[in-house]
């Protein structure tokens, strides 16, 4: 069970000394003003998150986050870099800010639902292969796309899982999806994995250029209409994803799941 000072440590970033004298000088209060002088207290999961005073300011302690931020386009899915903005930098003043990790990758010159957690092994289920989560995408193409072969290959041999293609209705378009000027045809398109430029590989393979992508779904999860580009908001992904996610059988040769377990998840 999760301890006052390991608590209060995790949600601010400090030392455990650093809380321990703060706990002992009378600094963590109840929400009434009672002092809580015991750092090994220990807090229940089920009574988190818990709101605390520490050194007169409200802290709501907690042992994870999630949330689902609209990327927008022109950021990369990245903690760090060198020549762009990253979709991190809109996100990390979030709580827990400093573990958020995102679920996949979006390119740069893609929009739409972009999940983040500080929980590493529902980040290993939401992005393995063998959990198989349905991604759909709106795109804006530069003409009509041929219809796939079933034995659809693509330049680094990937085989596609594509579950739905067709053409979206100019009214069914997400205010996410940038719809460039030379577009010719507009698609909805849903697939079970996620490879480097898949959905962009997929249609050069069918004969189409894309021109404006946007991730409009993630598993349960859609791209909220009124989320506008760059702005997010907490989920609870264990609550979303309950009872959805199952391993497909393992192929012949192939290693097991090697996340650690996850007891909310285990409770399925
Ligand atoms: N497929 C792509 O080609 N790009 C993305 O960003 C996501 C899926």
């Amino acid at each position: 069970m999760p301890r006052l000072d390991l608590l209060i440590a995790h949600n601010l970033g400090l030392s455990r000394g650093q809380v321990t004298r703060a706990v002992r000088a009378g600094r963590v209060q109840t929400p009434e003003g009672e002092p809580l002088r015991d750092p090994g207290l220990k807090i229940a999961p089920s009574a988190l998150p818990q709101m605390v005073i520490f050194a007169h300011e409200p802290l709501v302690l907690r042992v994870r986050y999630h949330l689902l931020q609209h990327k927008p386009v022109g950021v990369v899915t990245a903690l760090r870099d060198d020549r762009h903005r990253t979709a991190y930098e809109l996100v990390r003043g979030a709580p827990l800010g400093r573990d958020l990790r995102a679920v996949g990758r979006l390119d740069l010159d893609t929009s739409g639902l972009l999940l983040w957690t500080t929980e590493g092994a529902l980040l290993h289920r939401l992005t393995h292969p063998r959990y198989a989560v349905r991604r759909t995408y709106q795109a804006a193409l530069t003409g009509p796309w041929r219809a796939p072969p079933p034995e659809l290959e693509l330049d680094d041999g990937h085989r596609p899982e594509i579950l739905d293609l067709r053409p979206l209705a100019a009214e069914e378009v997400h205010p996410g999806l940038q719809v460039p000027e030379g577009t010719g045809a507009l698609a909805s398109i849903t697939i079970a994995s996620g490879k480097f430029h898949e959905v962009r590989r997929i249609f050069a393979a069918l004969g189409a250029e894309v021109l404006g992508l946007c991730r409009v779904s993630f598993g349960p999860l859609e791209l909220p209409r009124d989320l506008a580009a760059g702005e997010h908001r907490e989920i609870d992904l264990h609550a979303l994803f309950a009872g959805t996610l199952h391993p497909a059988p393992l192929a012949a040769g192939e290693a097991p799941d090697e996340a650690p377990p996850d007891p909310l998840l285990e409770d399925e």
